[in-house]
């Protein structure tokens, strides 16, 4: 008797509207299972505000090793106003900087395309939306965020404060060798995205795609500086192709370009490293969005982006390329066939006849469904 594939994988709600698109998320997982003949063990971890409620800390390290020995992370978001207050020690958000920093996940992949579907519900018009199909590739184990000291002082003249931007020359050459990589198997175009007319950082930063460059002599490269790139962003968006930038440029930049896809609830993410398992790139895989407080609870946020992120870890940490083009299909057919959340029931002049309101339930039911009548 032959076994059955088992996947290891963790799953972590966190907060807000977390638990729903996560759940939504592991659903498609399992249907996906079930059609292409693999099983998933689950393991449950707390991180953020949950976590924070019931152990003190944002995440436990024995968690993070629980992370750390699956094949791969699925997380739906963390944080909210019950642990905002800025006098706080401990908020849920260092939680995930944790784990990102503890499993080395030096790259977070944001894939941003626009359903033929959903170009007529857009905020933007559509003739801009025409060809876009772009992928972030943020820095995201270092910089702003992680730089030390990060802190307040109370001093003589008053208070003052300190965030540190530091990055190694390693930690830039292996996030923009990673994203010249992915250039080349895509359009083969990378922007490089800084502030080198200000900041020091960005001046290595370009320094060192100028020094990678001539390995890729097949990609075309250009640099932009972040304040008018973002301009770009909305204004010429189908003129990117792979984007790579410092770990806060592309915290922002991402979520602006979400609005290229309908709603940031359609925005998938993957962060990897080096780390491999037996079955791909070790990963964890989360919406690009946060907990959106005001929605949880409502079955109304939007759980593509989390079913998007699932395809991404079948690719990516499973090898399972067929089972991820299955659900990226699955959900392209059922915002053909009209089923709308209501972040994508922009009421447009032509109104929304043919239109299927639904919540996050009705959506990924409706994902499921296509996903197995094959
Ligand atoms: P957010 O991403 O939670 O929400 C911003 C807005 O985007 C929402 O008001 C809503 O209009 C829209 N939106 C977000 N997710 C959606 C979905 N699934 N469907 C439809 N619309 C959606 O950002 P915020 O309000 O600035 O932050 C709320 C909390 O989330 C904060 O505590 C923040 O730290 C946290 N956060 C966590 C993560 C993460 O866990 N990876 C990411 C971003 C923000
Ligand atoms: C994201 C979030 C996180 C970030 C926060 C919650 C720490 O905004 O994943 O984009 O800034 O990286
Ligand atoms: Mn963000």
């Amino acid at each position: 008797m032959t076994s059955v594939q088992t996947y290891r994988l963790v799953s972590i709600p966190g907060d807000g509207v977390g638990p729903e698109v996560l759940a939504a998320g592991r659903r498609v997982l399992e249907a996906t299972g079930e059609r292409f003949g693999f099983r998933i063990a689950w393991d449950e971890v707390l991180m953020g505000g949950v976590a924070i409620d019931a152990y003190g800390v944002a995440i436990r390290p024995e968690d993070i090793q629980v992370c750390a020995a699956a094949d791969a992370v699925f997380l739906g978001a963390v944080g909210g106003p019950r642990w905002d207050d800025p006098n706080a020690a401990v908020r849920p958000e260092q939680g995930l900087l944790a784990l990102r920093k503890a499993l080395t996940l030096y790259a977070n992949l944001r894939p941003v395309s626009v359903h033929p579907a959903l170009v007529a519900s857009a905020p933007l018009r559509p003739e801009l939306l025409q060809g876009v199909d772009l992928l972030i590739v943020r820095e995201l184990t270092g910089g702003l965020y992680f730089g030390r000291p990060s802190e307040e002082r109370t001093t003589a003249e008053g208070r003052s404060v300190v965030d540190t931007l530091t990055y190694t020359d390693r930690e830039i050459v292996r996030v923009v060798r990673l994203a010249f990589e992915l250039a080349r198997g895509r359009r083969k175009k990378l922007t490089s995205v800084d502030k080198a007319n200000v900041l020091s950082s960005s001046r290595l930063w370009r320094k060192i795609v100028e020094e990678l460059r001539p390995e890729y002599p097949d990609v075309e490269v250009e640099h932009r500086l972040v304040d008018s790139c973002a301009m770009s962003l909305v204004t010429k968006p189908a003129q990117f192709d792979v984007m790579v930038m410092e770990n806060m440029f592309g915290d922002i930049l991402s979520d602006e370009a979400s609005v290229l896809a309908g709603s940031l609830g359609m925005l998938s993410s993957a962060s990897i490293g080096e780390r491999r398992t037996a079955h791909g790139l070790h990963g964890l895989y989360e919406p690009g969005h946060g907990s959106a407080p005001h929605m949880t609870g409502r079955d109304v946020a939007n759980p593509v982006g989390t079913i998007l992120s699932g395809a991404m870890l079948l690719r990516w940490s499973l090898g399972q390329a067929e089972a991820a083009a299955a659900v990226e299909a699955a959900v392209a057919a059922a915002l053909d066939a009209g089923f709308r959340t209501p972040d994508l029931l922009r009421v447009t002049a032509d109104g929304a006849a043919g239109l299927t309101p639904v919540g996050t339930m009705g959506l990924t039911d409706a994902i499921i469904e296509r996903l197995v009548a094959v």
